[in-house]
């Protein structure tokens, strides 16, 4: 595997490709990404993925500084994975200038859910991601729907602005206890560690009882109330917990249920000092 951190050397190693499927990543890598290089074997050649802890993403309160660099044994895990090149840029080779242009989702997609959260959040996801693609140039791109407020995010950005990359969703790997793998996972106490679980316990339980009765949006409200209130009582502080349509992540209108549009449950929670995010589609 090659490991390159300049524009100008990816450039060069990558130039005449062109089915390239590429996973950007901002590493601590586990098996969720591996799940993703693996997928990308399968949708294009070669695979290059990218390992880079976007500052602009991250809120003045957030873990940019401690986020987890494990960069030895991300290296050691994708070389196993047969990934062809490594892009690992430092701040300096991604943003040698003040990144000052940004690409902003629009607000309906971009400031609900997380983006109410994590003000600017979408705006860091996209410019970093848009500049990856122009660094990298590939014909595919693959994303989890671990991150599916993100996943939407980048299929509308690609599509309306028209770059010429297959965006493909890769399933939420998780522990065998249930618990959606993440980076963040590691920052949990042994005792929060056992807790972590019941999020997707509660997940599932929503869900099936939604399936259980009628489609009606003050069900809907109520079950909502009902998760969180679950959660409060556990420990947890619930950022959201929300049931919304699939295409759009807006909440469905009595119509929009006669209609059976497809839903899923998204919440953001933390416990003690973390944030998890995990989603269940119904
Ligand atoms: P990161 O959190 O490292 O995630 C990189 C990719 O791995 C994302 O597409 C994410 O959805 C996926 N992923 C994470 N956990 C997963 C799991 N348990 N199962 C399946 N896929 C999982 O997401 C980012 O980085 C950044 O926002 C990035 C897109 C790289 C832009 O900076």
């Amino acid at each position: 595997m090659k490991i390159i951190s300049s524009i100008a050397d990816l450039r060069d190693q990558l130039r005449g490709q062109n089915r390239i499927a590429f996973v950007p990543t901002m590493g601590n890598l586990h098996e969720g990404h591996l799940s993703l290089m693996r997928l990308a074997q399968r949708h294009g050649d070669p695979v290059v993925a990218s390992i880079f802890v976007n500052r602009l993403q991250f809120g003045p309160n957030e873990d940019f500084d401690k986020y987890p660099r494990t960069m030895e044994r991300d290296i050691a895990m994708l070389e196993k994975e047969g990934v062809y090149v490594l892009f690992a840029p430092t701040e300096k080779d991604l943003y040698p200038v003040p990144q000052d242009f940004r690409v902003t989702p629009p607000g309906d997609l971009g400031d609900i859910l997380e983006g109410e959260f994590r003000p600017g959040f979408f705006n860091g996801v996209s410019t970093v991601v848009t500049k990856l693609f122009n660094c990298t140039q590939p014909r595919v791109a693959v994303f989890g729907k671990k991150d599916y407020q993100q996943l939407m995010v980048i299929r509308r950005m690609v599509s309306q602005l028209a770059m010429p990359i297959e965006i493909i969703p890769a399933d939420t790997i998780r522990e065998t206890d249930g618990l959606a793998m993440s980076s963040r996972n590691g920052y949990l106490t042994t005792t929060e560690r056992a807790e972590a679980p019941h999020l997707y316990r509660v997940l599932q339980q929503t869900r099936q009882q939604w399936l259980d009765g009628a489609g009606r949006t003050d069900r809907l409200l109520q079950l909502e109330a009902d998760a969180r209130r679950i959660l409060l009582e556990r420990g947890w502080q619930p950022d959201y917990i929300s049931i919304r349509m699939q295409k759009n992540l807006l909440t469905p209108s009595q119509a929009d249920l006669d209609a059976n549009e497809a839903l899923v449950i998204l919440a953001a929670v933390k416990l003690g000092a973390t944030r998890l995010i995990d989603n269940l589609e119904i």
